[in-house]
């Protein structure tokens, strides 16, 4: 496997670019905006392992994977897998990085081969974040499932392989379930979106990031593990369940969120925050290499 085609290079695409140009693979690239190119080789650094084209279905055709990376409208993502899967050779897997379009409708344009279409859906940004969520459609070949796992797995990545698709995939369900919490709690007056960040970030979000919430569940048991927390904490946390609140996302809400946020930043520049955040996320990075 030695050449990808990026298809999309904005947020996400330029991201992957960076990481399969780092991991030693060529990029062939590809995006009809008139200034992709040079956005993209700004972005990117001089490279001559890059080439682009306007082109997807060149892109495609000179690919051993494609991953792509275009507006989220499945008729844009329609149009585009269509010309993919016209262009490239049969055994090429076709990716998509979709957050919230299913599988099976991203290959429903495809009439050749849409048992080598996944959804491999990054974590913004894929250079940085290491979690690829691969996830079938109804017509989505094991085989394709295999080559997907072992492409992400052999360029650094880590990617966890969905049984069946779902909106939001894994991950985007996992952190759903926690914003709306969060947001109830704000509504409800009981926290600031300053108490909810620190509640998180200072507390169970430092294990979570290390061993995941179950796996940090099961060693708050001590011996007995998972099974002995559930048997005393399972029943309360059910009634928690009970009482958990189910925000109202009026304007004037979000409004509130906002303002809340920017208190909390208290006029901290975005992108130099970002930086240092990024700069600490390589530091956990590096601190994980001894867990599983
Ligand atoms: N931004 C995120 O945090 C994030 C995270 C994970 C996955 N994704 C997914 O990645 C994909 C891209 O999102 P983004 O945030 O990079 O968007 P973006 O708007 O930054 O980039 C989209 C790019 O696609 C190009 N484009 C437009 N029409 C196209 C076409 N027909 N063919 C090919 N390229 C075309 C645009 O010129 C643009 O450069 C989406 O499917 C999104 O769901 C985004």
């Amino acid at each position: 496997m030695t050449r990808v085609a990026v298809i999309g290079t904005g947020v996400i695409g330029a991201s992957w670019t960076v990481h399969f140009l780092a991991q030693g693979l060529d990029v062939v690239a590809s995006d009809p905006a008139p200034d992709a190119e040079e956005r993209l080789r700004e972005a990117v650094g001089a490279h001559e392992r890059l080439t682009f084209t306007a082109d997807p279905g060149e892109a495609a055709a000179a690919a051993d994977f494609v991953q792509e990376n275009a507006p989220e409208r499945p008729e844009v993502k329609n149009a585009l897998f269509a010309t993919l899967d016209a262009a490239a050779r049969p055994e090429v897997v076709l990716a998509s990085s979709s957050s919230t379009l299913l599988p099976s409708a991203i290959a429903r344009a495809c009439t050749r081969h849409p048992e080598r279409v996944v959804v491999g859906h990054p974590f913004h940004p894929p250079h940085l974040v290491p979690l690829v969520e691969v996830v079938p459609g109804e017509a989505t070949a094991e085989a394709a499932m295999e080559a997907a796992m072992a492409f992400y797995t052999a360029v650094g990545k880590k990617p966890v392989r969905l049984r069946r698709e779902l909106p939001g995939h894994l991950a985007n369900r996992l952190q759903a379930a926690l914003w709306r919490e969060a947001y109830a709690l704000v509504q409800s007056g009981a926290a600031s979106v300053a108490d909810v960040d620190t509640a998180i970030a200072y507390g169970p979000g430092l294990r979570w990031a290390l061993l995941g919430p179950l796996a940090t569940q099961h060693l708050s048991g001590g011996a007995g593990g998972l099974g002995h927390v559930l048997a005393h904490l399972g029943p309360p946390t059910e009634a928690i369940w009970r009482d958990l609140g189910e925000p109202d996302m009026t304007p004037e809400f979000v409004a509130d969120l906002v303002a809340g946020v920017e208190e909390e930043l208290d006029g901290a520049d975005p992108v130099a925050l970002t930086a240092r955040r990024d700069a600490a996320l390589r530091a956990v990075l590096a601190a994980k290499t001894d867990l599983p």
